[in-house]
């Protein structure tokens, strides 16, 4: 209407205003509700088997609509998602939505056997949950076995419409995923390795978006490219959904600026190389040199690997192409360009990496920070060796195992939060999960001959809005090891880290209680220790574990309860009708 007639009379200006105002006021109520409530979105992932070349060789793969990667999830912050998942294929499957809060929404978390029995072959389930207060990039994952090693994609959380970034409004966004690939199949890989209770071969590549890049064998049609204009910046959505390593990733001649990460906004800060652990999202900006340059430049991401065992020491690399000006430059002359990654074994840059992560704690991003304590736990998280099981075939009759603890967890039979909402914990669970190690020792020096581990599937019981102090501390049975914790159901703060043994005297005075990195998932340094922060006002049952899914396999993972609060939107509602059943 505004600017359709160059000369207005009074008399017309007089009534296009009344009208404006009336309609402003009819309007009012709308816009100022519609602030706050989002939308519905509806998906539907149908889970089905498709055949996939990579390095040389076709397999079927487990996938969501037969993409691989998977599609991607778009929502805005404050939208209600309901993804209805149908099973196709003969693996029973969960989906898991990393990331996502769930508040009161326990039951669409996922994780097989913790807050849901598996979906089985011809049933189906709908995912239901809203997401709230949270903006940026997560991914949703397979959580059950090892399928989530073709079955993850993106998740990208837009602020509230009108709502703006902290940072300069990007040109463009592009999701990058990383993901590890096996030429064998999968679920046979780590199958085996449970029966002869010996550590799993490694990948054969490292992919981003799914290619693993010109320096595998057949794969240089396998490519991501990325073509970039100049004088641009684009956002950069990195996810780490590989299984087993840590990642280095860096672009060649190109300063990255870390603004996000796990969807929570940071204080920016330039870096040449970033460090992702499987279950971490970062969100960077790249910003293109002002001219095309006459160069190609390659994307690159390699382990960082802090442990003594064998691991997939390959490179996956993407290019960014600059939009060539005119046709005629020649292709084959522009050189490419790689990047410098750190080696492979830098715990010093991880350690360093990881301290320039800030939460933006301002006024409109503030950091809630528990600052007083109610429950404080201590954690060692590491290896084990136990005597393998009659329906084995271990050679030297043990196995490697994984414990928080030194309790190696097992998964029930039937998913904890039904057990825990209908009380019926009963031969599920018990509530007895070790607060404190049963015994302490040097747990980065010298490691006792017997670790002690046992199994079980024990819980920490915590009323409604604890807040609680966690330490994580790594131990140096078989060998010290990063290991990227990753909790589900809350945020929490990164308050310390440290090597050697947490001395609560000395560390906790040089805790960061202000901006601290507030995040999901947090890699535990090798041979050292991290404490953390969160407040239990999600009730539910909420897994955690190492994202490392070799170390999730061995047991190293154990659940909260959250009991509900007193008010009524304190609490847990009942399951959806078609939860599916063990
Ligand atoms: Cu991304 Cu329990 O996992």
């Amino acid at each position: 209407m505004a600017g359709s007639t160059a000369v207005s009379s009074p008399a017309y200006l007089k009534a296009t205003l009344v009208a404006s105002f009336a309609l402003l006021w009819i309007l009012v109520p709308y816009v100022a509700s519609a602030k706050h409530a989002g939308i519905t979105r509806h998906y539907k992932f149908n889970i089905k088997l498709q055949n996939v070349t990579r390095l040389c060789k076709t397999k079927s793969i487990v996938t969501v609509n037969g993409k691989f990667p998977g599609p991607r999830i778009i929502a805005r912050e404050g939208d209600r998602l309901l993804i209805k998942v149908v099973n196709h294929v003969q693996n029973n499957i969960t989906l898991h939505w990393h990331g996502i809060r769930q508040l009161r929404s326990g039951w669409a978390d996922g994780p097989a056997y913790i807050t849901q029995c598996p979906i089985q072959t011809g049933q189906s389930y709908v995912y239901n949950f809203t997401v709230t207060g949270q903006r940026g990039t997560l991914f949703w994952h397979a959580h059950i076995s090892w399928l989530r090693a073709t079955v993850y994609g993106p998740i990208v959380i837009l602020p509230k419409r009108r709502a703006s970034y902290p940072f300069p409004q990007p040109f463009k966004e592009v999701p990058i995923i990383f993901g590890e690939w096996w030429k064998a199949d999968t679920e046979t890989v780590i199958n085996q390795a449970m029966q002869t209770g010996s550590a799993p071969n490694v990948s054969d590549a490292y992919t981003i978006n799914g290619l693993p890049g010109p320096l595998y064998n057949c794969s240089a049609k396998d490519t991501f490219k990325l073509k970039v204009k100049p004088g641009k910046t684009y956002l950069l959505r990195l996810i780490n959904a590989a299984l087993n390593n840590e990642l280095f990733f860096s672009i060649a001649n190109h300063t990255l600026t870390v603004v996000e990460t796990d969807a929570v906004y940071v204080k920016p800060f330039k870096t040449q190389t970033v460090l992702i652990t499987p279950g971490q999202t970062t969100n960077v900006l790249l910003t293109t040199k002002s001219k095309t340059p006459n160069a190609t430049f390659l994307m690159a991401a390699r382990p960082y690997v802090s442990g003594p065992a064998a691991f997939d020491n390959s490179t996956t690399t993407g290019l960014v192409e600059y939009e060539k000006a005119s046709v005629s430059s020649n292709k084959n002359k522009t050189p490419l360009l790689k990047p410098l990654l750190p080696k492979l074994n830098d715990t010093n840059f991880s350690f360093k990496y990881n301290q320039r992560i800030r939460s933006l704690a301002s006024k409109k991003f503030p950091a809630y920070v528990p600052q007083i304590v109610q429950k404080h736990f201590f954690f060692t998280v590491g290896l084990g060796i136990i005597s393998c099981s009659q329906n084995q075939t271990c050679p030297n009759n043990t196995m490697v195992v994984a414990a928080i603890n030194n309790v190696s967890f097992v998964l029930p039979k039937t998913a904890l939060l039904q057990s825990h909402f209908f009380n019926r914990s009963k031969g599920v669970y018990t509530t007895d999960f070790p607060a404190n190690p049963a015994f302490k020792f040097n747990y980065t020096g010298t490691p006792p001959n017997n670790s002690m581990v046992s199994n079980g599937t024990k819980v920490v019981v915590l009323p409604f809005n604890t807040t609680v102090e966690l330490v994580l501390q790594d131990t140096s049975i078989i060998a010290a090891e990063s290991h990227p914790l990753h909790l589900h159901g809350f945020n929490f703060f990164v308050v310390g880290m440290g090597f050697g043994n947490f001395d609560p005297k000395r560390d906790t005075a040089k805790y960061n209680l202000v901006d601290p990195a507030e995040r999901n998932t947090v890699g535990v340094p090798s041979g050292g220790w991290v404490a953390i922060r969160f407040r239990a006002d999600n009730p539910g049952v909420w897994f955690m574990h190492c994202h490392l899914e070799v170390h999730t396999s061995w047991g190293l993972k154990m659940a909260w309860v959250v009991l509900d609060g007193k008010k009524p939107n304190q609490k847990l509602p009942p399951p959806p009708s078609d939860l599916p059943k063990c």
